[in-house]
């Protein structure tokens, strides 16, 4: 059997997103390393595999997740470098806000491993489904909610705005679990440069279990501090004001269909 690294994405409906690829990847591997944070997540995949192996017991409150995510890296390369065919499965997809993914596949690259990621569907993909947003029509911005806050980025209020892991806003030193309100009244600070504060947001949590329900509660953006927020907590804003017309660009468009028809 020769070595290889294979990440795949488990979908974030419990035993109902994953993909056929994704399915047989964990199916015929030596080994995999399962990272999801619901332990029934865990169980599904055993079925599936005799050598299933958790990664959620790196984490810990208080440890750096960059040294978590070092050693979850680590942990997956030894198997790859004993020679065996290792599957790395993440819930929702392997590459989305989910660091590891991208490490472990740099990491075999690196050392001339087949190395190869499958997708899956993430939390991103149910939130236009279950909000019924499609991203091409206003346009679509995904940060997470940390680098919006440490970082001078440029938010379009006339598009949507995405804020993920909202639970850590502000967690500079990435060691916990929950940050808070007084993290998330910061937040309120940059957002209320771009929108008022009765703008209407959504806090949003895909339904992970058959028996859980959709999330998704519309609060006035004042009210983000005392909201409940969860780890799966996604923070949907919606656009606060029009798109406004490249007046310029749409004379000179107007001027190129006339030579483009002669
Ligand atoms: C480490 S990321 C993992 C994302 C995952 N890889 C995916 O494909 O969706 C964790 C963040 O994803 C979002 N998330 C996780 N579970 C969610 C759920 N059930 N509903 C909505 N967002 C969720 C939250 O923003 C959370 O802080």
């Amino acid at each position: 059997m020769s070595a290889s690294i294979t990440c795949v994405g488990l979908g974030m409906k419990l035993g109902a997103h994953i993909s056929p690829i994704c399915k047989s990847h964990i199916e015929q591997a030596d080994v995999v390393f399962c990272a999801a944070s619901d332990s029934l997540f865990e169980l599904w995949v055993k079925e599936m595999n005799l050598d299933v192996r958790s990664l959620q017991s790196y984490y810990a409150e208080g440890k750096s997740r960059y040294d978590t995510y070092k050693q979850m890296v680590e942990a997956i390369m030894t198997e790859v470098r004993a020679g065996k065919k290792v599957v790395a499965a993440f819930y929702g997809h392997p590459c989305v806000f989910a660091r590891v993914a991208g490490d472990v596949i740099e990491v075999a690259e690196q050392e001339n491993f087949p190395a190869q990621i499958e997708a899956g569907i993430s939390a991103e993909d149910c939130l236009y489904a279950d909000l019924r947003i499609d991203p091409g029509k206003f346009g679509c911005q995904h940060f997470e909610t940390s680098q919006l806050m440490f970082y001078q980025r440029i938010i379009d209020p006339a598009g949507y705005l995405i804020l993920w892991q909202l639970a850590v806003a502000g967690d500079r030193k990435l060691t916990r679990y929950a940050t808070g309100k007084a993290y998330r009244q910061l937040l309120l600070e940059r957002l209320y440069q771009h929108y008022p504060p009765d703008h209407q947001v959504i806090l949003y949590e895909a339904a992970v279990l058959p028996i859980d329900n959709v999330r998704k509660e519309v609060i006035p953006l004042q009210q983000l501090p005392n909201a409940t927020v969860t780890q799966a907590t996604t923070l949907v804003i919606p656009p606060a004001i029009s798109m406004v017309k490249d007046e310029m660009m749409m004379k000179k468009l107007a001027e190129l269909d006339k030579t483009a028809l002669e």
